[in-house]
């Protein structure tokens, strides 16, 4: 069966610096060779730092921006070959739900006519039917219908964040990227949010592109995890799988910065050694080779293949079969293992900073397994 959605090679890199002649002088590596399918009515999550090509994926698969390489197909269908009327009825296919509802949301229009608008504009509804689908559409999202008349400023975050929710769904789409959507969000909140996600993705049978800096969201709503480092894919597996078995030190990096639920649990987090490379100049093989534990000198020259185990699981990285076990890395019950010990140890050494994605960043020492 065709997946619903389906990337393959995708490629943009962004001007960064031009001569005084105007010819580009230097390249951010945003995205560099990602590939991915999503099912339908499933969920991959995009997970990684600030900056690793995220947000830039998601434009790219909505064509909001143009792809240097690579392909996109949704339904068997490649996006690049799409005429007008096919970009449109792509359009509303797929959708996007933003990090910060409020500044999505036009303040000027009241949540009436927020939810109108791509009715209107899809031709979905016959106007005199439109009262009764925005009032249906906020009873789906946990709104009460009377809130129509009001205006993005009257509501909490999460209720802006459900008006944002409801305003994707108005156009009945198959694929919802939710970039980072409940991160501006109280902790209270968010799983409330993606509780709702989940429900509305059993009844409507929606597919998710869930992106995200935190792995502990990810774990409550992901199928499919993909794990990126500097604009490309380093682990991808089955959401259970990577979470029980990481195989990538970078991903044991990010795991290893999840809260341990039992409040008797300890679980030091894993410190990733060295700067974090900029997707300006990345490094040469490994782009994970100036924090990683285990650098060789294989690394620092070849870059590693993103390559399956045969069951989905794939990972990019040189030493895969020699790294510790991954089940006695981080166990399933939180608790810590002499080897999760070892591993602590090797990435850690004293923290000065903390990173983006609530991995410690430190600086750079000599590392050699
Ligand atoms: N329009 C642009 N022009 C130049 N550089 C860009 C542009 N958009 C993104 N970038 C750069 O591309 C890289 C990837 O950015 P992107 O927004 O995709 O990251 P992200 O993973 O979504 O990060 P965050 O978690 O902070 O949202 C960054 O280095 C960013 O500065
Ligand atoms: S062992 Fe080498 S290839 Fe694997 S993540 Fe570390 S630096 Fe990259
Ligand atoms: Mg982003």
């Amino acid at each position: 069966m065709t997946a619903l959605l389906e990337v393959e090679g995708l490629v943009k890199h962004f001007v960064a610096a031009r001569s005084v002649f105007g010819r580009p002088t230097a390249h951010v590596k945003a995205v560099d060779g990602v590939s991915f399918t999503v099912e339908a009515g499933k969920t991959l999550a995009l997970v990684g730092e600030s900056g690793c090509g995220k947000s830039t994926v998601s434009r790219l698969v909505l064509r909001l921006i143009e792809p240097d390489a690579g392909s996109i197909r949704f339904e068997g269908r490649d996006l690049g070959t799409l005429d007008a009327n096919a970009l449109r009825a792509f359009r509303r296919d797929a959708q996007i739900i933003f990090q910060d509802p409020y500044a999505s949301l036009n303040p000027r229009m009241t949540v009436s006519q927020i939810l109108t608008e791509p009715l209107a504009l899809h031709d979905l509804v016959p106007s005199s039917r439109r009262r009764e689908r925005v009032e249906e559409l906020l009873r789906l999202v946990g709104l009460e219908p009377r809130f129509a008349r009001r205006y993005p400023h009257e509501f909490s975050g999460g209720q802006r964040q459900r008006i944002a929710i409801a305003r994707a769904l108005a156009v009945e789409p198959k694929l919802i990227i939710c970039d980072e959507p409940v991160s501006a969000l109280d902790v209270s909140i968010r799983s409330q949010i993606l509780n709702l996600l989940r429900d509305l993705q059993d009844r409507l049978g929606l597919a998710y592109i869930f992106v995200s800096h935190d792995l502990a969201v990810v774990k409550h709503i992901a199928d499919r995890v993909a794990v990126m480092n500097l604009g490309t894919i380093v682990e991808t597996a089955d959401a259970q799988a990577l979470f029980a078995v990481p195989k990538h030190p970078y991903s044991r990096a990010l795991l290893s910065a999840i809260p341990v639920p039992k409040p008797k649990a300890k679980r030091s987090r894993i410190v990733l050694q060295g700067e974090m490379p900029s997707a300006l100049n990345p490094p040469p093989g490994c782009r994970f080779h100036t924090r990683c534990p285990y650098v060789i000198e294989r690394c620092r020259a070849e870059e590693p293949q993103l390559l399956s185990d045969g069951t989905g699981h794939a990972t990019a990285c040189h030493r895969t079969a020699e790294l510790p076990a991954p089940e006695a890395i981080i166990p399933l019950d939180g608790g810590f293992s002499p080897t999760l010990e070892k591993l602590v140890a090797a990435f850690s050494g004293g923290t000065e900073g903390a990173g983006l994605a609530g991995v410690d960043i430190i600086k750079a020492r000599p590392a050699a397994l």
